[in-house]
Parts: C-alpha cells; structure tokens; sequence
C-alpha cells in the first residue's frame, strides 16, 4: 500500500507518518527530511536549497522529483510508502504519478490533513521551543503556510477526481486522528 499525506506546516504529517509507519511496517519518505538531511550534511545539494528552505519556499520540482524516484526505484520500498510532503503542486502530483507507474506502483490512498493558520502558528511556536528547525520562526512559519496554499488547489482537484482523497480534522487529537487514519487504512486493506 502507498499513501500521500499532505497538509499545511504543522499539520501533523511528520506526527501521523510515524504512528502509521510502525503499525502498518511502511516507509516514510519525508522530502522534507531529506532535504534538511542535505543541509545538515553539507552537500553541493544542502548548499543549493539552503536559502529556499529557510525562506519557506518551494526547492525545484526537478531536486525534489530525482530525490523520491531514488527510492520508488528501490525495491525494498516497494508498496511501502507512506509520502509526507510530497506532492506539493500538481506537476509533483503528476511525477508521483509517473514515477509510481514506471515502478509498478500506485497510490491507494490520500490522506489531507486541515488545520488553520492560527492552530499552524501555535504548534509551529511550541515545536521551535524543542527543536532547532531554521525555518520554524512565525514569520516564515505563515510564509510556508501562504506557500502551500498557493499550489495546493489544483492538487486536492487531482486527487478528488481520482477518488483517492480523504480529508481529516487535523484540529483532533493525535490519537483521534491517528485511530481516522488506521480505519481508512483497514477499510482499503479489506
Ligand atoms: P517539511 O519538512 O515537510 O515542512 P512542512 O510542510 O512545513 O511541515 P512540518 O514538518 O513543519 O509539519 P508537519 O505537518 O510534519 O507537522 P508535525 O507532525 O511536525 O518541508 C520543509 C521545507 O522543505 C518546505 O518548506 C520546502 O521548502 C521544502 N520541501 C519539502 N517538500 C517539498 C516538495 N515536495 N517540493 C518542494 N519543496 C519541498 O507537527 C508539528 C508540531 O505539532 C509538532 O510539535 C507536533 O508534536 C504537534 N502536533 C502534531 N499533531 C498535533 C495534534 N493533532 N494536536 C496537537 N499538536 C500536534
Ligand atoms: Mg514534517
């Protein structure tokens, strides 16, 4: 099984994946994760990106594309996945497409977590107290919230014609929203 799990900055994506991962043995592939690794590591990559990232803009769809295909290729992930922030705009949304169908995949699932700005900014305020994240300050904080919903219109369409789209109160508790999201997970299972 394959899932998307997308939302606004501080949905819960990265919270709701790794409940997800442990009970249903999937793969996380956070790009934003990776990306960070990049950072993180110092790479003529993390060099490049930097700046996007801690401006909380979009990196190009071309980094980010070559960065998943590397793991849809790999076949120990295969129908594995759990996707947490990717697809952001709908030419990602179509290169997962592709990429998932040149690998023998497809996607089962969409999980979109929505919650407003003002609950973004209190998590965002609480999360930067525990983790040093270098875009978690409020000001870029709203700046990816205005980015997401910039791109993420025609990504819902996508998704909703292709029936795949389930949305969730990301405004519950983790464990409400974590026990939403097993049940649509056992009712595709079957
Ligand atoms: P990314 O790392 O994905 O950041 P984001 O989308 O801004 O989302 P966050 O990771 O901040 O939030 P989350 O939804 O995972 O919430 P979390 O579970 O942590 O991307 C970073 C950047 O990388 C982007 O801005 C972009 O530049 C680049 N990038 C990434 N993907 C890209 C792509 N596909 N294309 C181009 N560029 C890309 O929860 C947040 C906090 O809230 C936590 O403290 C948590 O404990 C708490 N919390 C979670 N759920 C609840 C709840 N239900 N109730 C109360 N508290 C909760
Ligand atoms: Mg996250």
């Amino acid at each position: 099984m394959n899932i998307v799990i997308f939302g606004p900055p501080g949905a819960g994506k990265g919270t709701q994946s790794d409940l997800i991962v442990k009970k249903y043995n999937l793969f996380q592939l956070s790009t934003g994760q990776l990306l960070r690794k990049e950072i993180e590591d110092k790479t003529e990559l993390g060099k490049e990106i930097s700046n996007t990232i801690n401006s909380g803009n979009l990196v190009s769809d071309n980094i980010v594309g070559n960065l998943i295909e590397r793991y849809i290729s790999n076949k120990a992930y295969k129908n594995k996945f759990i996707f947490d922030g990717y697809p952001r705009n709908l030419i990602q949304a179509k290169k997962l497409d592709q990429l998932l169908a040149l690998h023998d995949q497809k996607i089962d699932i969409v999980l979109k977590l929505s919650v407003s700005l003002n609950i973004i900014k209190k998590r965002i305020l609480e999360r930067s107290l525990l983790e040093k994240r270098a875009d978690d300050s409020e000001e870029i904080a709203i700046r990816r919230f205005e980015t997401y919903e910039k791109n993420i219109k025609p990504v819902i369409d996508f998704y909703k014609e292709s029936n795949l789209l389930r949305v969730i109160n990301g405004e519950d508790t983790i464990s409400e929203i974590n026990s939403e999201i097993s049940g649509l997970i056992e009712g595709i299972k079957g």
